[in-house]
Order: structure tokens, then sequence, then C-alpha cells
């Protein structure tokens, strides 16, 4: 998940829950205490609720609760009739869980390189990597912001979408998780939208998908003890679907005053040092899960920032097609030369809901100050 380097004492964390957390503390106990007199903690209302208040949210038809991003991603593909063997074509650089998704279905990911225009997968390569074994492409909404959705779509093969890091995001007038055939969803803590745990959730504006989907998720059972298809244990927690209930009215809000911090660092940062830094396509309106410099050095970088007690991350040091876990897949160095280079410059600086003016200036500052020294 690319760990923050934690400086000795903290100035400026990476992100800061528990400042987002605080105002929901009173309410959320209180449901809480609720949920443990009714014993519901397997397929309790508030799951059927919180997938109904998604859907609507993010503009799809259907929502199913799912245990992780992961098994949001995985059922997706199965729910949606990969075969083994059939080619997904993926990014060169993701989180590594897109590539468990498409291997753990059954498929053979097919991975294109990235361009620089928005860190997402390239159609044109996405475009070039097709075979007639492509069965799915599975674009990434990296780093928080929509990946060229309107051009992979012209390739002709279905899309699903890994839109774990871009709850909210908007491009070309869609939501994330609208437009592919399916989307995944994580709601893994440090999200724009986080639970109090592991959770995800798949979209569909497909019927028989999502109604599979809901199967599969519990133990491939439409209705009890009736087991049409193999499946698995992947519900949404009715204690995460409790949480996520209560965020998911705060999440514009707060994914606004992420876009209110980027566009401080997008005008405080421009012409600093050898920075380069996000670029947003027309069209586009990120969520900013993650802002992410690019700089020749961001080791030193980093380690300027900490001895400020700045920490910092970085997403992703290794590109999936480098990483020793899918060696097997024959992929050699500069076989993706953009997502390499995104590998070797990346460092994500602090941006969080509650993130106060004083500590974006004092990153800003100690950016400013790594590079005039
Ligand atoms: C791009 C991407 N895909 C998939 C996942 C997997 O989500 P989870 O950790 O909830 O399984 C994550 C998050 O960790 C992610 O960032």
């Amino acid at each position: 998940m690319g760990e923050p380097h934690y400086a000795c004492t903290v100035v400026v964390p990476f992100t800061d829950l528990g400042r987002t957390h605080a105002s929901l503390s009173a309410e959320l106990l209180q449901e809480f205490a609720e949920l443990l007199e009714t014993g519901a903690f397997v397929n309790g209302p508030a799951v059927a609720r919180f997938e109904d208040a998604f859907a609507t949210y993010c503009g799809a038809a259907r929502c199913v609760g799912m245990s992780s991003g992961l098994d949001a991603l995985r059922i997706a593909l199965i729910a949606a009739g990969i075969e083994p063997g059939d080619e997904v074509i993926v990014p060169a650089m993701t989180f590594v869980a897109t590539l468990e998704a498409v291997t753990q279905a059954g498929g053979v990911p097919l991975v294109a390189d990235i361009q620089d225009a928005d860190l997402n997968l390239d159609p044109d390569a996405a475009a070039a990597a097709v075979t007639d074994r492509t069965r799915f492409v599975l674009p990434v909404h990296l780093y928080g912001q929509l990946a060229d959705m309107r051009r992979l779509g012209s390739l002709g093969v279905p899309l699903i979408e890994d839109a774990c890091q871009a709850p909210g995001a908007v491009r070309d007038g869609h939501r994330a998780g609208s437009v592919g055939l399916a989307a995944a969803f994580s709601f893994y803590p440090a999200k724009n939208l986080g639970a109090m745990g592991d959770a995800g959730a798949l979209l569909t504006g497909n019927d028989g998908l999502a109604d599979l989907a809901f199967a599969l998720r519990e133990h491939g059972q439409r209705r009890k003890y009736e087991h049409d298809v193999e499946g698995y244990t992947a519900r949404l927690d009715t204690v995460q679907a409790v949480v996520l209930l209560r965020k998911l009215p705060l999440l514009e809000r707060w994914n606004e005053e992420r876009r209110r911090i980027a566009a401080r660092y997008l005008q405080a940062l421009e012409g600093v040092g050898d920075l380069r830094l996000p670029q947003v396509p027309a069209g586009s309106e990120p969520v900013w899960h993650l802002f992410v410099l690019r700089t020749a050095d961001p080791a030193g970088l980093g380690a300027s920032l900490r001895e400020h007690g700045i920490q910092t991350g970085r997403h992703y040091p290794t590109p999936v097609h480098l990483t020793p876990a899918y060696q097997h897949l024959g992929y050699v160095h500069g076989a993706f030369p953009v997502a390499e280079a995104l590998a070797r410059e990346c460092l994500s600086i602090p941006i969080f809901p509650g993130m106060q003016e004083s500590e974006i200036a004092q990153v800003i500052e100690a950016i400013e100050g790594h590079f005039d020294g």
C-alpha cells in the first residue's frame, strides 16, 4: 500500500483518520451499541441501505457490497463471465491488487503502459495490446483521476473499472463507477471513503451481473442453501455498512477539501526545482486520493521532508510488471517506460480532509527549502 515514511516527531502526518472521524464518533458509537443489541452483524439492514445510497451517489443502477476492493474486482470479472486464460489489459502502474484480481479470476493480465497526460492506461498502448483472446480492459483511476474512458471505450472491449481510488471523480461528465460494464471500489480506511476495516463494493448497470455477484459473495446462494454456483465469503459486514452510511453524505465535502489542497499545491509548487506536478486533462475532476510529485531524487526530497516532520509515501516504487509476484508474466525492465519513469520519480505528499492551512504551508515551505538549499 506504499507505506508512508515515518518521522520521529510527526508535524504533518500523511493522513489523519482520527481527525476525519472526530465529529462522527458519538453517532457511530450509538449506532454500534444498537447493532450490538440486534446482533445483525451479517446482512443487517445497513448493508442494503448503503448499497442503494452508494449506487445513487455514483450514478449506477446496482451496487453489491463486498468485503474488500480486491473481492469486488475479482467477483466483477467472474460475474462478467471471464474464462480461464482470457486476457485482461491492465496498466503497468497500479496497486498490485488489480493484477491479483485478474489472475485469481483465472485470467491473464496483459500489461500496457500508462500515458503522461493522466498517468492512467494509455488508450493507444491498450489498443496495440488487444488480441483475439482479450476479454476485458481494466483501467485504474489512479490517484483519484479517471482514466480516459471515452477513448478506452472505443476499443470495443468491455471495460471493468478499478475505481478503488476514485469515488466521486468525474471525467467527460461521467462519475467513476458509472461508465464500465462493472466497477470496483475499495473502502480501505485511508481511501477517500473509508470504512473501519476492510470493505468494498461492486457497481454495475447489468442486472444479470449484479444478481450473480450477490450470489458469489455469499457461497453462491441466491436463496438460503440453494447453491447454483460455487461462491465465496465476500460480504460487506454490517458494521462497515453502518460506518459507510454515516460517512457517504460527507464524501463530497471531503473531496472538495482535497481539491482545495491540491489547487494550493499546484499553484505554489509550479516551477519549484525539477518538480513535475500532476496534470489534469480538460473535462477531468479528480478527487485527489493522492497528490504525487515527480522529481529526479524522490528519496532525497522525502528525507528533507522527514527532517521537518512531514510524512510522505511512494505510490508505487515498483511498477506491477517488475514486482517479483508477477515475474512469471515475463515482462522485462524497459517494457513500459512511462510507468517505470513514474515509479523512479514519484513522491506522495500529505493531502487529507481536515488538513490545516498551516500544515499545507509547512509542506510547501519545506519543499521550496529543499530545492533552494
Ligand atoms: C487501485 C487499487 N485497486 C485495488 C485495491 C484493493 O482494495 P482492497 O485493499 O480493499 O482489497 C486498492 C486498494 O488498496 C487500490 O488502490
